[in-house]
């Protein structure tokens, strides 16, 4: 009998449970939740076991505090670490966080030596080059989640502005994922036609202040934490791209060794995810203007990077 794919997300807070939720409903994958709060996992894990008869869905659920049920995970999702809180940059939460992913990657190298790993904690692209150097996995299976959250959040305001369904919008973010991520309204579409053709450019214009404002806009309104249903959905949309072997075109924080001019870096980009994880990395051509803006978000990345000394 063909094995069920296994998933084990680090982190039980809200990203963390709510990655749990859509998986299971997708029925993706069994899903090892684990975090270093006792019961929490275990909890949630329950909980979400007990709505499968409600929906239907048939994946085994688990709750742990150590990671000797997460062994051979085809995936494992990190989402621990502190999120911002009001005031706070994403940047703020970097010696934190760091100490939480680099722990947290040892345990998942050691157990599942051949998983994919897709990071979600924050400040994301460094988080993800500390989980890539800690591990030692090669380039393709080490990855971040941050472009398919950043592109939603563009989509779902064109889709708005535009009064049409968030299904034939498409939207392009590159870059890192803080305040100088890059927004590309000229590879943004609706039904094809680039956004550029069918809004004016002061709209244009705020609605990519907004994307790179949306992280700040759901803590400013949360107060007590940040966004993470939409994070959760763009983590599990990469998984089953990989799981799936769907050779999506996602745009995610990957290894650049001089792909856009950038090196030894994580940085978002389009890429190929399928079976063999980062299969392909996508290069478009940039205005000078754009290639700029991209060279400045990579240089807020390293800025992190050399704090870190990694
Ligand atoms: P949360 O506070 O709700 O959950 C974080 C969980 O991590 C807590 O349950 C905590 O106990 C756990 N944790 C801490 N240290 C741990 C360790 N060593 N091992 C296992 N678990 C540990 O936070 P939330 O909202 O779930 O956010 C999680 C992270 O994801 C934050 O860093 C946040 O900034 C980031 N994030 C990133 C996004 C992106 O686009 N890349 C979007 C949304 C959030
Ligand atoms: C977001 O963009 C906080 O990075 C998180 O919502």
């Amino acid at each position: 009998m063909a094995r069920r794919n296994k998933i084990t997300v680090v982190g039980a807070g809200n990203v963390g449970a709510t990655t749990a939720h859509w998986i299971a409903a997708k029925e993706l994958a069994d899903v090892v939740l684990v975090d270093i709060v006792e019961g929490t996992p275990q909890g949630k894990s329950l909980d979400l076991a007990q709505a499968a008869p409600i929906d239907g869905f048939d994946v085994k659920l688990v709750g742990a505090n150590s990671y000797e049920e997460t062994k051979d995970s085809d995936v494992v999702i990190i989402t621990a670490g502190l999120p911002r809180k009001p005031g706070m940059s994403r940047d703020d939460l970097l010696k934190t966080n760091s100490d939480i992913v680099g722990k947290v990657t040892d345990e998942v190298a050691r157990v599942s030596p051949d998983a994919f790993i897709i990071v979600v904690s924050n400040p994301l692209d460094a988080m993800t080059q500390v989980a890539f150097r800690r591990s030692g996995f090669p380039k393709n299976r080490v990855m971040g989640m941050a472009g398919v959250l950043d592109s939603a959040r563009m989509r779902c305001f064109l889709a708005e502005a535009l009064d049409v369904s968030v299904q034939d919008v498409t939207a392009f973010v590159l870059g890192g994922h803080g305040d100088t991520m890059v927004p590309l309204p000229r590879y943004s579409t609706c039904a094809g036609i680039p956004v550029t053709e069918l809004l004016p450019k002061e709209q244009l214009d705020a609605i990519i202040a907004r994307t790179a404002n949306g992280g700040a806009e759901i803590v400013g309104l949360l107060k007590t934490g940040s966004a993470f249903y939409a994070p959760s959905l763009g983590a599990v949309e990469m998984a089953e791209s990989i799981l799936k072997d769907k050779k999506r075109i996602l745009p995610c924080a990957v290894y650049l060794e001089g792909e856009y001019g950038i090196n030894n870096l994580f940085v978002g980009v389009p890429c190929k995810l399928g079976k063999n994880g980062v299969e392909q990395i996508i290069e478009i051509s940039l205005t000078n203007e754009e290639r700029a803006a991209l060279q400045k978000s990579a240089g807020a990345v390293q800025e992190l990077i050399d704090i870190l000394g990694i």
